[in-house]
Protein backbone atom coordinates (compact mmCIF):
# COMPACT_ATOMS: atom_id res chain seq x y z
CA UNK A 1 0.00 0.00 0.00
CA UNK A 2 1.28 3.41 -0.29
CA UNK A 3 0.82 5.52 2.47
CA UNK A 4 2.49 8.95 3.18
CA UNK A 5 3.01 7.96 6.61
CA UNK A 6 0.26 10.20 8.38
CA UNK A 7 -2.86 9.47 9.51
CA UNK A 8 -5.65 12.27 8.79
CA UNK A 9 -8.79 12.70 10.50
CA UNK A 10 -11.92 15.04 8.93
CA UNK A 11 -13.61 16.53 11.41
CA UNK A 12 -17.16 17.78 10.38
CA UNK A 13 -19.10 20.30 12.66
CA UNK A 14 -22.65 21.05 10.94
CA UNK A 15 -23.73 23.95 13.18
CA UNK A 16 -27.11 26.31 13.00
CA UNK A 17 -25.20 29.19 10.99
CA UNK A 18 -22.82 26.83 9.24
CA UNK A 19 -20.79 23.87 8.47
CA UNK A 20 -17.33 23.91 8.99
CA UNK A 21 -14.49 20.83 8.00
CA UNK A 22 -11.18 20.80 9.11
CA UNK A 23 -8.71 18.17 7.83
CA UNK A 24 -5.86 17.32 10.02
CA UNK A 25 -3.17 15.24 8.89
CA UNK A 26 -1.49 13.24 12.74
CA UNK A 27 2.19 13.83 11.93
CA UNK A 28 4.96 12.41 13.91
CA UNK A 29 5.33 16.06 15.45
CA UNK A 30 1.62 16.39 15.96
CA UNK A 31 -1.37 18.27 13.90
CA UNK A 32 -0.99 20.04 10.35
CA UNK A 33 -3.77 20.69 8.53
CA UNK A 34 -4.64 19.21 5.24
CA UNK A 35 -7.50 21.02 4.10
CA UNK A 36 -10.10 23.65 5.26
CA UNK A 37 -13.69 25.15 4.18
CA UNK A 38 -16.75 26.85 5.75
CA UNK A 39 -20.42 27.21 4.29
CA UNK A 40 -23.29 29.06 5.47
CA UNK A 41 -26.72 27.22 5.48
CA UNK A 42 -29.68 29.25 4.41
CA UNK A 43 -31.17 30.99 7.58
CA UNK A 44 -33.19 28.79 9.28
CA UNK A 45 -32.35 25.52 7.30
CA UNK A 46 -31.67 24.42 10.93
CA UNK A 47 -32.70 25.83 14.07
CA UNK A 48 -31.52 24.50 17.50
CA UNK A 49 -30.99 20.85 16.86
CA UNK A 50 -33.58 20.47 14.59
CA UNK A 51 -33.30 20.21 10.82
CA UNK A 52 -35.59 22.16 9.19
CA UNK A 53 -34.50 22.19 5.04
CA UNK A 54 -32.82 18.98 5.13
CA UNK A 55 -32.17 19.03 0.93
CA UNK A 56 -30.06 22.48 1.67
CA UNK A 57 -28.79 21.07 4.70
CA UNK A 58 -27.26 18.10 2.28
CA UNK A 59 -26.60 20.23 -0.65
CA UNK A 60 -24.28 22.73 1.43
CA UNK A 61 -22.23 19.83 3.19
CA UNK A 62 -21.90 18.08 -0.25
CA UNK A 63 -20.89 21.52 -1.64
CA UNK A 64 -17.97 22.16 1.04
CA UNK A 65 -16.71 18.40 0.63
CA UNK A 66 -16.33 19.29 -3.50
CA UNK A 67 -14.70 22.73 -2.60
CA UNK A 68 -12.40 21.42 -0.14
CA UNK A 69 -11.50 17.58 -1.08
CA UNK A 70 -14.15 15.68 -3.12
CA UNK A 71 -12.17 12.17 -2.12
CA UNK A 72 -13.40 12.66 2.18
CA UNK A 73 -15.61 9.60 2.87
CA UNK A 74 -15.25 9.58 6.64
CA UNK A 75 -15.49 12.07 8.62
CA UNK A 76 -15.57 12.41 12.75
CA UNK A 77 -19.01 14.46 13.33
CA UNK A 78 -20.40 15.89 16.53
CA UNK A 79 -24.01 16.14 18.49
CA UNK A 80 -24.90 18.59 21.09
CA UNK A 81 -27.87 20.29 22.62
CA UNK A 82 -31.00 18.23 23.15
CA UNK A 83 -29.62 14.98 21.54
CA UNK A 84 -26.64 14.34 24.31
CA UNK A 85 -26.32 13.85 27.96
CA UNK A 86 -23.63 14.20 29.54
CA UNK A 87 -23.05 12.99 33.47
CA UNK A 88 -19.45 11.75 35.83
CA UNK A 89 -19.22 9.37 38.46
CA UNK A 90 -16.32 8.14 40.22
CA UNK A 91 -16.58 4.07 40.25
CA UNK A 92 -13.96 1.47 41.85
CA UNK A 93 -11.08 1.20 38.78
CA UNK A 94 -11.67 -1.55 36.21
CA UNK A 95 -10.59 -2.69 32.78
CA UNK A 96 -12.42 -4.24 29.74
CA UNK A 97 -15.40 -5.84 30.06
CA UNK A 98 -15.70 -5.43 33.71
CA UNK A 99 -15.33 -1.76 33.65
CA UNK A 100 -18.20 -1.48 30.84
CA UNK A 101 -20.50 -3.52 32.98
CA UNK A 102 -19.92 -1.58 36.00
CA UNK A 103 -19.97 1.74 34.12
CA UNK A 104 -23.85 0.38 32.78
CA UNK A 105 -24.47 -0.57 36.23
CA UNK A 106 -23.64 3.10 37.16
CA UNK A 107 -25.42 4.42 34.16
CA UNK A 108 -28.88 2.37 35.26
CA UNK A 109 -29.50 4.12 38.58
CA UNK A 110 -29.06 7.79 37.22
CA UNK A 111 -31.73 9.67 36.56
CA UNK A 112 -32.82 11.49 33.66
CA UNK A 113 -32.63 8.71 31.03
CA UNK A 114 -34.10 5.10 30.12
CA UNK A 115 -31.35 3.37 28.94
CA UNK A 116 -33.31 1.86 26.26
CA UNK A 117 -33.88 5.17 24.81
CA UNK A 118 -30.38 6.06 24.78
CA UNK A 119 -26.60 5.32 22.79
CA UNK A 120 -24.00 5.10 25.19
CA UNK A 121 -20.76 5.93 25.26
CA UNK A 122 -18.04 6.95 27.71
CA UNK A 123 -14.68 8.30 28.25
CA UNK A 124 -12.24 7.65 31.37
CA UNK A 125 -11.07 11.00 32.36
CA UNK A 126 -8.61 10.15 35.38
CA UNK A 127 -7.67 7.35 37.24
CA UNK A 128 -6.45 7.40 40.49
CA UNK A 129 -3.75 4.65 41.49
CA UNK A 130 -3.37 5.19 44.79
CA UNK A 131 -7.34 5.00 46.26
CA UNK A 132 -8.12 2.21 42.74
CA UNK A 133 -10.52 4.77 41.46
CA UNK A 134 -11.67 6.02 37.98
CA UNK A 135 -13.64 9.05 37.02
CA UNK A 136 -15.96 8.34 33.96
CA UNK A 137 -17.72 10.93 31.56
CA UNK A 138 -21.00 9.46 30.56
CA UNK A 139 -21.98 10.31 26.48
CA UNK A 140 -25.91 9.47 26.55
CA UNK A 141 -27.09 10.05 22.65
CA UNK A 142 -30.72 9.90 22.47
CA UNK A 143 -31.19 7.00 19.80
CA UNK A 144 -33.79 8.67 18.01
CA UNK A 145 -32.02 11.30 17.55
CA UNK A 146 -28.81 9.79 16.75
CA UNK A 147 -29.99 7.83 14.25
CA UNK A 148 -31.45 10.61 12.20
CA UNK A 149 -28.44 12.11 12.34
CA UNK A 150 -26.47 9.10 11.48
CA UNK A 151 -28.97 9.01 8.39
CA UNK A 152 -28.32 12.42 7.26
CA UNK A 153 -24.62 11.75 7.21
CA UNK A 154 -25.28 9.13 5.30
CA UNK A 155 -27.13 10.80 2.99
CA UNK A 156 -24.49 13.27 2.38
CA UNK A 157 -22.34 10.33 1.01
CA UNK A 158 -20.24 10.13 3.80
CA UNK A 159 -19.27 7.69 6.46
CA UNK A 160 -19.87 9.00 9.89
CA UNK A 161 -16.84 7.26 12.02
CA UNK A 162 -16.98 8.54 14.93
CA UNK A 163 -19.89 10.77 17.06
CA UNK A 164 -18.72 13.22 19.19
CA UNK A 165 -20.35 15.84 21.85
CA UNK A 166 -19.24 19.30 20.83
CA UNK A 167 -17.91 20.23 24.40
CA UNK A 168 -15.57 17.03 24.10
CA UNK A 169 -14.33 18.04 20.92
CA UNK A 170 -14.28 21.62 22.02
CA UNK A 171 -11.93 20.38 25.74
CA UNK A 172 -9.74 18.35 23.27
CA UNK A 173 -9.00 21.29 20.99
CA UNK A 174 -8.16 23.62 24.19
CA UNK A 175 -5.79 20.82 25.77
CA UNK A 176 -3.87 19.95 22.35
CA UNK A 177 -2.94 23.85 21.99
CA UNK A 178 -2.95 25.14 24.80
CA UNK A 179 -1.14 24.34 28.67
CA UNK A 180 -3.67 23.91 30.79
CA UNK A 181 -3.16 25.80 34.26
CA UNK A 182 -4.01 23.63 36.73
CA UNK A 183 -4.84 26.62 39.10
CA UNK A 184 -6.84 28.64 37.18
CA UNK A 185 -11.32 27.26 37.89
CA UNK A 186 -11.64 27.43 33.73
CA UNK A 187 -14.55 27.50 31.47
CA UNK A 188 -13.90 26.92 27.83
CA UNK A 189 -17.06 28.86 26.00
CA UNK A 190 -18.05 28.28 22.92
CA UNK A 191 -20.91 30.82 21.29
CA UNK A 192 -23.08 29.40 18.55
CA UNK A 193 -26.03 30.27 16.79
CA UNK A 194 -28.26 28.43 18.80
CA UNK A 195 -26.64 26.65 21.33
CA UNK A 196 -23.72 27.92 23.83
CA UNK A 197 -21.44 25.02 25.10
CA UNK A 198 -19.68 25.69 28.67
CA UNK A 199 -17.04 22.61 29.88
CA UNK A 200 -15.20 23.41 32.93
CA UNK A 201 -11.77 22.53 33.37
CA UNK A 202 -11.23 21.96 37.54
CA UNK A 203 -7.67 21.49 39.20
CA UNK A 204 -6.09 21.02 35.65
CA UNK A 205 -9.23 18.35 34.58
CA UNK A 206 -12.30 18.32 32.39
CA UNK A 207 -15.36 18.72 35.50
CA UNK A 208 -18.49 19.03 33.83
CA UNK A 209 -20.31 21.00 30.74
CA UNK A 210 -23.34 22.79 30.15
CA UNK A 211 -25.22 23.37 27.26
CA UNK A 212 -27.21 26.89 27.18
CA UNK A 213 -29.83 27.41 24.56
CA UNK A 214 -28.89 30.50 23.27
CA UNK A 215 -26.69 31.94 20.88
CA UNK A 216 -25.75 34.67 18.14
CA UNK A 217 -29.57 33.99 16.34
CA UNK A 218 -30.77 37.44 18.39
CA UNK A 219 -27.89 39.20 17.06
CA UNK A 220 -28.20 38.20 13.51
CA UNK A 221 -31.84 39.11 13.37
CA UNK A 222 -31.40 42.35 15.61
CA UNK A 223 -28.95 43.76 13.06
CA UNK A 224 -31.17 42.46 10.17
CA UNK A 225 -34.24 44.56 12.07
CA UNK A 226 -32.17 47.85 12.96
CA UNK A 227 -30.29 47.98 9.42
CA UNK A 228 -33.10 46.50 7.29
CA UNK A 229 -30.33 44.18 5.97
CA UNK A 230 -30.91 40.87 3.14
CA UNK A 231 -29.58 37.86 5.37
CA UNK A 232 -25.97 38.46 2.72
CA UNK A 233 -25.53 42.26 4.67
CA UNK A 234 -26.64 41.16 7.81
CA UNK A 235 -23.90 38.79 7.62
CA UNK A 236 -21.31 41.30 6.94
CA UNK A 237 -22.29 43.48 9.18
CA UNK A 238 -22.05 40.82 11.96
CA UNK A 239 -18.45 40.06 10.86
CA UNK A 240 -17.73 43.78 11.05
CA UNK A 241 -16.96 44.42 7.28
CA UNK A 242 -20.13 47.15 7.02
CA UNK A 243 -18.02 50.03 8.69
CA UNK A 244 -18.62 52.33 5.50
CA UNK A 245 -22.50 52.51 5.46
CA UNK A 246 -23.72 50.91 9.17
CA UNK A 247 -23.18 53.52 11.90
CA UNK A 248 -20.73 51.33 14.01
CA UNK A 249 -22.39 53.29 17.38
CA UNK A 250 -25.81 52.30 16.24
CA UNK A 251 -24.39 48.75 15.87
CA UNK A 252 -22.68 48.65 18.94
CA UNK A 253 -25.77 49.73 20.96
CA UNK A 254 -27.93 46.66 18.54
CA UNK A 255 -25.67 44.24 18.88
CA UNK A 256 -25.40 44.91 23.03
CA UNK A 257 -29.02 45.18 23.61
CA UNK A 258 -29.40 41.49 21.59
CA UNK A 259 -26.96 39.82 23.98
CA UNK A 260 -29.27 39.90 26.96
CA UNK A 261 -31.01 36.22 27.24
CA UNK A 262 -27.25 35.02 26.05
CA UNK A 263 -24.97 36.49 28.60
CA UNK A 264 -27.94 35.68 31.22
CA UNK A 265 -28.01 32.01 30.27
CA UNK A 266 -24.18 32.46 30.87
CA UNK A 267 -24.50 33.97 34.14
CA UNK A 268 -27.13 31.38 35.10
CA UNK A 269 -24.89 28.48 33.78
CA UNK A 270 -21.44 29.85 35.43
CA UNK A 271 -23.84 29.96 39.48
CA UNK A 272 -25.33 26.76 39.06
CA UNK A 273 -21.99 25.36 38.28
CA UNK A 274 -20.28 26.78 41.09
CA UNK A 275 -22.98 25.62 43.68
CA UNK A 276 -22.53 22.47 42.33
CA UNK A 277 -18.85 22.09 42.12
CA UNK A 278 -18.60 24.21 45.65
CA UNK A 279 -16.45 27.01 43.48
CA UNK A 280 -15.95 30.49 44.91
CA UNK A 281 -15.58 31.61 40.93
CA UNK A 282 -14.55 30.94 37.78
CA UNK A 283 -11.34 32.82 37.21
CA UNK A 284 -10.41 32.58 33.32
CA UNK A 285 -13.01 32.10 30.01
CA UNK A 286 -11.85 30.93 27.10
CA UNK A 287 -14.19 32.37 23.99
CA UNK A 288 -14.49 30.08 20.92
CA UNK A 289 -17.29 30.19 18.13
CA UNK A 290 -19.33 32.80 16.13
CA UNK A 291 -19.64 34.75 19.34
CA UNK A 292 -16.29 35.35 19.43
CA UNK A 293 -15.94 37.05 16.29
CA UNK A 294 -18.82 39.75 16.88
CA UNK A 295 -17.45 42.91 17.17
CA UNK A 296 -17.74 44.35 20.85
CA UNK A 297 -19.05 40.97 21.99
CA UNK A 298 -16.18 39.09 23.90
CA UNK A 299 -15.16 42.79 25.57
CA UNK A 300 -18.90 42.93 26.71
CA UNK A 301 -19.10 39.51 28.14
CA UNK A 302 -15.53 40.09 30.18
CA UNK A 303 -17.25 43.24 31.43
CA UNK A 304 -20.50 41.92 32.54
CA UNK A 305 -19.45 38.52 34.04
CA UNK A 306 -15.84 40.18 35.27
CA UNK A 307 -14.03 37.21 33.97
CA UNK A 308 -10.89 37.82 32.62
CA UNK A 309 -11.44 36.40 29.22
CA UNK A 310 -9.38 34.99 26.06
CA UNK A 311 -10.36 34.04 22.40
CA UNK A 312 -9.49 31.00 21.63
CA UNK A 313 -6.94 30.15 19.01
CA UNK A 314 -7.58 26.38 18.00
CA UNK A 315 -4.32 26.55 15.51
CA UNK A 316 -2.04 27.19 17.74
CA UNK A 317 -0.58 24.54 17.86
CA UNK A 318 -1.46 23.36 14.64
CA UNK A 319 0.83 23.91 11.44
CA UNK A 320 -0.68 25.02 8.28
CA UNK A 321 0.24 26.39 4.88
CA UNK A 322 -1.48 30.24 5.07
CA UNK A 323 -2.45 28.99 1.17
CA UNK A 324 -4.61 26.46 1.88
CA UNK A 325 -7.17 28.81 3.69
CA UNK A 326 -7.50 31.42 0.05
CA UNK A 327 -10.22 33.58 0.99
CA UNK A 328 -10.32 32.65 4.24
CA UNK A 329 -7.92 34.47 6.74
CA UNK A 330 -6.88 31.74 9.83
CA UNK A 331 -6.39 34.57 12.21
CA UNK A 332 -9.70 36.31 11.76
CA UNK A 333 -11.63 33.20 11.83
CA UNK A 334 -9.64 30.80 14.21
CA UNK A 335 -11.99 30.86 16.88
CA UNK A 336 -15.08 29.24 14.70
CA UNK A 337 -13.01 26.36 14.17
CA UNK A 338 -13.07 24.65 17.91
CA UNK A 339 -15.56 21.67 17.27
CA UNK A 340 -14.22 20.52 13.71
CA UNK A 341 -10.46 20.95 15.11
CA UNK A 342 -10.74 19.22 18.01
CA UNK A 343 -13.19 16.51 16.25
CA UNK A 344 -10.65 15.87 13.87
CA UNK A 345 -8.36 15.38 16.75
CA UNK A 346 -9.65 12.08 17.15
CA UNK A 347 -7.68 8.87 16.23
CA UNK A 348 -9.98 6.75 13.66
CA UNK A 349 -8.79 3.19 12.87
N1 LIG B 1 -16.24 35.70 10.48
C1 LIG B 1 -17.36 35.04 10.75
N2 LIG B 1 -17.69 33.96 10.06
C2 LIG B 1 -18.83 33.28 10.32
N3 LIG B 1 -19.72 33.61 11.28
C3 LIG B 1 -19.45 34.71 12.00
C4 LIG B 1 -18.26 35.46 11.78
N4 LIG B 1 -18.27 36.48 12.63
C5 LIG B 1 -19.40 36.38 13.34
N5 LIG B 1 -20.13 35.31 12.96
C6 LIG B 1 -21.43 34.93 13.54
O1 LIG B 1 -21.28 33.80 14.37
C7 LIG B 1 -22.48 33.01 14.39
C8 LIG B 1 -22.18 31.59 14.05
O2 LIG B 1 -21.34 31.02 15.01
P1 LIG B 1 -20.96 29.49 14.88
O3 LIG B 1 -20.41 29.22 13.54
O4 LIG B 1 -20.11 29.17 16.05
O5 LIG B 1 -22.40 28.82 15.03
P2 LIG B 1 -22.89 27.40 14.51
O6 LIG B 1 -21.84 26.39 14.85
O7 LIG B 1 -23.26 27.47 13.08
O8 LIG B 1 -24.21 27.21 15.37
P3 LIG B 1 -24.54 26.22 16.60
O9 LIG B 1 -23.24 25.76 17.18
O10 LIG B 1 -25.33 27.03 17.54
O11 LIG B 1 -25.33 25.11 16.00
C9 LIG B 1 -23.41 33.64 13.38
O12 LIG B 1 -24.38 34.40 14.05
C10 LIG B 1 -22.49 34.50 12.54
O13 LIG B 1 -23.18 35.57 12.00
MG1 LIG C 1 -21.35 25.27 16.55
Amino acid sequence: MFSSGSKSTVGLDIGANSVKLVKLDHTKDGYAVAAIGIREFPPEAIVADEIRDREAVIFNIQSLIDQTDPKIKDVVVSISGHGVITDRFTIDKKTGAEAEQAILFETEQRAPFDIDDVSLDYHIISTNDEENKMDVLLVAARREYLAMFLELIQDCGLNPVIVDDDSLAIYNSYINNYDVDPTRTTALVNIGHDVTNITYIVDGQYQSTRDVSSGTRDVYDAIQKEFRLNPELTNKAIKGEMQDSVDQDMLKATIIAATDELISGIELAFSYFKSQAKIDNVEWLVLSGGGALIPYLPEFLQSKLGVPLEIANPLRNVDYDPELFQYLQPEKIAPLLSVPVGLAMRKTK
